[in-house]
């Protein structure tokens, strides 16, 4: 089989921080191992997020000279609702400037104090609106989600059985809304089949419950059912993310995802009445309904950038080069998370550095590591950011996985930059018996991996 290329050349270009060794390492020192406190211009490969760091097409950079800033009724509203329309097919459409503000529309209009949210994962900040109206949010991934090396081609679905359990536990009433992650961006960014979102979306209906989707990478979990699912190989991406929809009441959406933009969002519901209650609170803070937050060009931009992120060709690259990364480090013997996800590898640093307690942080270490050869960014996903307390003896507890998230943004990077990045972690794992652990000596009481500060032992 032929390399598959980047469908896309390049027409504009941003230079990358070059650094030297001494540099970084005198970089670390400053910003206390804590990479969020880089700047960016000392970072050479940033695979700290893919959210709202994709490159723009000459398309969506044409089409935002077409925006129309009135501030109600413009042109480009209708163009974005239109978009919307067509490929999401829910009856209303109601902008925000990202995901995290239709996810706070969509907790304070549908939860009231004492009820229950539940989804396959929730993402942290979709976890903190629910919690923030009062609510419980509960996880049931699979059981084989949880399990690093196990290969499954759905990692992302709901446990069924678990939901109508939960049903049966708490009640209808009790029970906001079920929502799916897709794909489950918590749990790797695997993706859910299209026959789990018909099963929970049966289970939800059946019970009269609400059924919305988190539907930040729609397109890329669309892909995965066209190349994984049964019977789906001759349908186009967007038709699939029809039907996926077509089962759901309503969705939240980042844009920065898998719309290609770098700001945008919006929340779809079919409810008409809940859509009043959400767009009377969008007034509030968001703005009028037929901008919600965003620039006229911002709708401009995300209304090409929906039907660019579903093209065949684009996917096939997409996943095919997340897929690189993720084998390349395999072969090399670096620990990662299997099968690789749409949007990033996983490096599992628990198995990387038997040798470092949880509570020692391997996953900073690793990453800490990854820049100081390399001047690469990526993101600690274990016990800096997810240990817990034990309630009673406020004793610290480990996450459940210690994990260093390299997030791939969109036509962004080429193969060769990733081969560079392929080549630095084999050189972290080359020197893994020299690497230590990591204590912190600053801590906020909240949200610590922000702005904690960090020591090698
Ligand atoms: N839902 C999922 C599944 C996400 O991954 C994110 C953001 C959001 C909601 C919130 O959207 O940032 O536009 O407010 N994920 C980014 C990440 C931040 O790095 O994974 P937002």
């Amino acid at each position: 089989m032929r390399t598959i290329i980047e469908p896309f050349r390049i027409k504009t270009v941003e230079p990358i921080g070059m650094s030297t060794l001494p540099e970084r390492e005198e970089a670390l020192r400053r910003v206390h191992w804590n990479l969020f406190l880089l700047r960016a211009t000392e970072i050479t490969i940033d695979l700290l997020t893919d959210s709202g760091t994709g490159a723009m097409s000459s398309r969506q950079w044409a089409a935002l000279m077409e925006g129309d800033e009135s501030y109600a009724g413009a042109r480009s509203w209708e163009r974005f609702e239109a978009a919307v329309k067509d490929i999401y097919g829910f009856r209303h459409v109601i902008p925000t400037h990202q995901g995290r503000a239709a996810e706070r529309i969509l907790a304070q209009t549908m939860i009231r104090p004492g009820q229950v949210v539940i989804s396959n994962t929730h993402f942290d900040t979709t976890r903190a609106n629910v919690e923030a109206a009062g609510a419980t949010a509960i996880d049931i991934p699979i059981p084989e989600a949880r399990q690093p090396r196990v290969e499954h081609p759905f990692k992302g679905n709901m446990d069924t059985d678990a939901l109508e359990a939960l049903i049966a536990e708490h009640g209808r009433e009790k029970i906001a809304l079920v929502l799916l992650t897709i794909t489950n961006n918590s749990g790797g960014g695997q993706p859910v089949s299209l026959a789990n979102v018909r099963k929970v979306s049966e289970i939800c209906r059946s019970h009269g419950i609400p059924f919305y989707l988190d539907a930040c990478r729609f397109a890329e979990n669309a892909w995965f059912i066209k190349t994984r699912e049964e019977g789906q190989q001759d349908r186009a991406p967007i038709d699939i993310a029809r039907e996926v929809f077509s089962y759901a009441d309503g969705c939240t959406m980042s844009a920065k995802k898998d719309a290609i933009v770098n700001i945008g969002g919006f929340l779809c519901t079919n409810d008409d009445d809940l859509a009043r209650r959400m767009r009377d609170l969008l007034i509030l803070t968001e703005g009028f309904p037929t901008y919600g937050g965003l620039a006229g060009r911002d709708l401009e931009a995300i209304a090409v950038g929906l039907y660019e992120g579903l093209e065949e060709d684009y996917l096939r690259y997409r996943i095919a080069s997340t897929k690189y990364v993720a084998d390349r480090l395999h072969e090399a013997g670096v620990p990662v998370l299997r099968p690789p996800g749409g949007h990033a590898v996983f490096i599992d640093a628990a198995a990387m550095l038997p040798h470092v307690p949880p509570l020692q942080f391997p996953g900073q270490a690793v990453a800490c590591e990854l820049y100081r050869v390399g001047g690469i960014r990526a993101c600690e996903i274990g016990s800096v950011m997810f240990a817990s307390r034990d309630p009673e003896t406020g004793e610290e507890r480990p996450a459940p996985l210690e994990l260093v998230r390299l997030a791939i943004p969109r036509r962004v990077y080429t193969q060769s930059h990733m081969d560079y990045v392929i080549e630095a972690a084999a050189e972290v794992l080359a020197n893994r018996e020299k690497l230590r652990g990591m204590k912190i000596t600053y801590q906020a009481p909240f949200l610590r991996h922000f702005t904690a500060r960090f020591e090698p032992l």
